[in-house]
């Protein structure tokens, strides 16, 4: 079953709880954070306390999408508020092995993000201490972005290593995901769909 996640980064952020309950009626699996810190990415965007206090509302999965510097010294507040996935950009850290070790000690899913300029050997080191794996098919940082076409066959070699590599790891897709692009996502092996500008108006 593939699974849907919301990505609250375009959304209205005086109706967050209103929307993450539409979210839930609509029979959406998840709901994705964008933590921004105006230093991996130039654009800032939610905290720890503002999970927090979503987490409250629903006991949705929460996938908390670190972009981040040097994410090691937040996981704490973030596994505290309550995310049931924290993703790091391995690039970001300076021992992505220790934080994807202490996010599973901690029971939370560990996950990493792939950019678009990130080769695919690089980040192979990690997938036996991953849940899931994002594939960005944007540059991070934004919403609204254009679908980055050499994504697609992206998402098709990394399904062939998971599945050679006989690895438990979903695939989530963030990043330009909507009704033209979410076809040939689900065709090339994604699990998981992030909607982010496609599903909110502003
Ligand atoms: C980009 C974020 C995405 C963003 C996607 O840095 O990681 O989650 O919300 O937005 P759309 O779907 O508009 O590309
Ligand atoms: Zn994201």
């Amino acid at each position: 079953m593939i699974k849907k996640f919301g990505s609250l980064l375009s959304a209205d952020a005086a109706n967050y709880g209103k929307i993450i309950k539409d979210l839930e009626n609509k029979k959406f699996n998840g709901i994705h954070f964008d933590v921004m810190d105006g230093h991996f990415v130039r654009n800032f965007a939610f905290n720890a306390t503002l999970i927090t206090s979503l987490r409250k509302l629903t006991s949705m999965f929460f996938d908390t999408h670190l972009e981040v510097e040097d994410p090691e010294q937040y996981l704490d507040m973030f596994i505290d508020s309550g995310s049931n996935m924290i993703t790091i950009h391995p690039q970001t850290c300076r021992n992505p092995e220790s934080a994807l070790r202490y996010l599973k000690a901690k029971k939370v899913q560990s996950s990493i993000a792939l950019d678009p300029d990130i080769k695919i050997k690089q980040i192979l080191q990690y997938l036996p201490l991953i849940d899931n794996i994002i594939v960005m098919c944007v540059y991070p940082g934004f919403g609204e972005q254009e679908f980055i076409e050499s994504s697609f066959e992206r998402i098709r070699k990394i399904k062939k290593i998971i599945i050679d590599g006989n690895f438990n790891i979903s695939i989530a897709v963030d990043g330009s995901v909507n009704n033209k692009t979410e076809e040939n996502i689900i065709d090339c092996g994604a699990d998981i769909l992030i909607y982010g500008s496609s599903i909110f108006k502003r």
